[in-house]
């Protein structure tokens, strides 16, 4: 069996930053309600027409790839996180894959799993690497949430946090098994599937037919619903828990911890974290701050951000911890 490493990463973000003021200015809410509850100042919405879920995740990919020093011809798989793909059906993936000019019949994968979606497709690429079916991955996770949002006060709840962006890295064959990732844990819980959910349009209560048909403007399954409190008190449970499993696999401790990239779901929910496992404040990278929550592009991005400001060093054990929609949850342990 192999290891897999983080060969190369990259991320990108739409140039449009919305602050909290800018959405006070269409919904009732203020920048101190934002900032205390959630510790976003600014997040980035995508220009209609110049931005999806696919060319950001190129984006990030091609700075991903000429950081790994492979070429293009080298990827031989694409898994892609997403909850917000371009299209309803194909993923993202495979455009991906085109657009890039990757190799004409390279398989491509789309996870479904929103916030813990690039800790999914990490540990997919992860076991594909381990048994040598595959030597180099590209992951994606890219997210456009801005156009799916319910930016009046009805929706203040939900809209305030999420932002847009995308992240990649190339997972490759790492043949000393004491360095990469070192385990990968997942968990999910459906009894919770509806706590954090967007229904419609979808084959199963909301048919697309019908919503069309009715045109009601009351209608809010095709808005996100979340339970926030709900979501806050298991997100702290479950970050916790996750991450101990995978130190405890790997007969580490809280205090071996080096850097930890909590996904960005709430500021809140990262210094709980972070005073749980009892971390100094750059042993976290958090950037929720100026992106929001960016669900299967947060890790990426801040993991990105993290390497760039040489945070992340060799030798390093760098955790990768994320909570969500499902509910859904996992972590991923790395000697770097
Ligand atoms: N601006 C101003 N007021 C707002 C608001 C906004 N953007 N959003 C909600 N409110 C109001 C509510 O309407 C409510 O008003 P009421 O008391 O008059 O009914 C009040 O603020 C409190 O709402 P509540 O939902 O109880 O707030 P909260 O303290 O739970 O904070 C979250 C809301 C969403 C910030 C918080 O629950 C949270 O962060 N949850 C986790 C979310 C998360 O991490 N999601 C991603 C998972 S991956």
């Amino acid at each position: 069996m192999y290891n897999s490493r983080f060969a190369g990463l990259g991320y990108y973000v739409p140039e449009n930053v919305v602050t909290n003021d800018d959405l006070s200015k269409v919904m009732d809410t203020s920048d101190e309600w934002i900032q205390e509850r959630t510790g976003i100042k600014e997040r980035r919405h995508v220009i209609k027409g110049e931005e999806t879920t696919m060319t950001m995740g190129v984006k990030a990919a091609e700075q991903a790839i000429e950081r790994s020093g492979l070429d293009k011809d080298e990827i031989d798989f694409i898994v892609f996180a997403t909850l917000s793909p371009d299209y309803y059906f194909p993923g993202p993936g495979v455009m991906v894959q085109k657009e890039l000019g990757l190799k004409r019949t390279v398989g491509a994968l789309d996870v479904r799993n929103q916030c813990s979606g690039f800790v999914y497709a990490v540990s997919v690429a992860d076991q594909y690497i381990k048994t040598g079916m595959y030597k180099n991955i590209l992951v994606i996770g890219s997210e456009t949430h801005s156009p799916g949002l319910d930016f009046t006060t009805r929706g203040r709840g939900v809209s305030v946090i999420f932002g847009d962006g995308a992240g990649a890295a190339v997972l490759t064959r790492e043949e000393d098994n004491s360095k990469g990732i070192l385990s990968t844990h997942l968990h999910s819980e459906g009894e919770h599937a509806e706590e954090l959910a967007l229904i419609a349009p979808g084959m199963g209560r909301h048919w697309v037919t019908d919503i069309i048909k009715n045109n009601d403007p009351e209608e809010t399954s095709y808005w996100p619903y979340m339970n926030g409190q709900f979501v806050f008190k298991n997100a702290v449970v479950r970050f916790s828990e996750v991450i101990m499993e995978g130190l405890k696999t790997n007969e580490l401790s809280p205090a071996d911890i080096d850097m930890l990239i909590p996904h960005q779901a709430n500021l809140r929910i990262s210094q709980f974290i972070q005073g749980k496992f009892k971390l100094s404040d750059d042993q976290v990278h958090n950037n929720i701050m100026k992106y929001g929550n960016t669900t299967a592009a947060s890790i990426p991005i801040a993991l990105t951000e993290a390497w760039e400001l040489g945070k992340v060093k060799e030798g390093d054990l760098v955790v990768l911890a994320a909570f969500g929609s499902g509910f859904t949850w996992g972590s991923v342990i790395i000697r770097w």
